[in-house]
């Protein structure tokens, strides 16, 4: 039978009996005390305890409600790339601008980009333009000190190109240099060259690297995101290296008036 008295308890009992009034209240007050921060230490622990577990168990959830919709999400998005083949023919081709890292937590990876490109491999795909990052990334500090970096999304091209052998991809990222580009297809990284704001920044870009105009390349600033930043504000794209006038001039064809509206 379970009499509801615990061994500490028992002890607790047989000791108070041999002390004196005055030294039963001392050490009353000192039992009672140690034993309610006791109480209130264990039930602390628990509750903390109790936390985690609903915790964990919610990021559990979270995890696989995510993993739930990227699926469907890529589902869907492969069911588009069909539907866009389909209707274009077979004498169309048809290339993905591809996503192979959204560069934030949680957020798509390589290991599950690759196996997407390859299902749009297997579909024929004509190419893949590999990119990495979202305007959600875009404002992160680790981005931004990444994509200052010439060739900054060649290794995701790389690793992409590994997981779809017979589909060309095209690597990009602030390339700048027509040797460095070179390198590029020589090291096998890449098939091909994807060059934007670098001839934003001089559309005269392929001439120069053909030799047909001796003049320098003006460099894209690695450390400037002017156009980009007006883009995502919905606004036209001009770039910082262009002249005042050539700036002005074009954002005055596009209907503004001043280069900071
Ligand atoms: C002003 C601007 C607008 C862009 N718009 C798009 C776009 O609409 N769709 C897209 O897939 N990429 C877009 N990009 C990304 C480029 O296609 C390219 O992948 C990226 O800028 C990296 O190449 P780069 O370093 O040579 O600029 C844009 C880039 C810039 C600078
Ligand atoms: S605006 Fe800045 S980032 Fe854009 S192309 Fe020109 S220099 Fe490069």
């Amino acid at each position: 039978m379970d009499l509801g008295i615990t061994a500490w308890e028992i002890d607790f009992f047989s000791r108070i009996r041999s002390l004196k009034r005055q030294a039963l209240e001392q050490y009353l007050a000192t039992e009672e005390a140690r034993r309610s921060a006791q109480i209130s230490l264990v039930s602390e622990v628990a509750r903390v305890y109790l936390a985690l577990v609903a915790d964990r168990e919610n990021l559990k959830l979270a995890r696989s409600t995510l993993r739930n919709q990227q699926e469907m999400y890529n589902l869907i998005k492969k069911q588009v790339v069909e539907a866009v083949m389909d209707a274009v023919g077979q004498d169309f081709p048809v290339g993905y601008r591809f996503l192979a890292d959204e560069m934030l937590p949680d957020g798509l990876q390589l290991e599950e980009t690759r196996v997407y490109a390859s299902e749009l491999a297997k579909r024929g795909v004509a190419y893949l333009s590999v990119m990495v990052g979202t305007y959600d990334s875009f404002y992160l500090p680790e981005y931004k000190e990444m994509e200052r970096e010439q060739g900054y999304m060649v290794k995701f091209a790389h690793e992409v190109k590994a997981a779809v052998p017979g589909t060309p991809v095209i690597a990009a990222g602030r390339i700048q240099s027509p040797e460095f580009a070179s390198n590029i297809i020589e090291k096998g990284e890449a098939d091909l060259i994807g060059l934007a704001r670098v001839l934003f920044a001089d559309p005269l870009w392929p001439k120069k690297a053909r030799g047909e105009i001796k003049e320098p390349i003006v460099a894209c600033e690695p450390t400037c995101s002017l156009c980009m930043q007006r883009v995502m504000k919905g606004k036209p794209a001009d770039c910082s290296q262009w002249s005042k006038e050539r700036r002005e001039s074009f954002l005055k064809s596009v209907g503004q008036e001043s280069l900071f509206p």
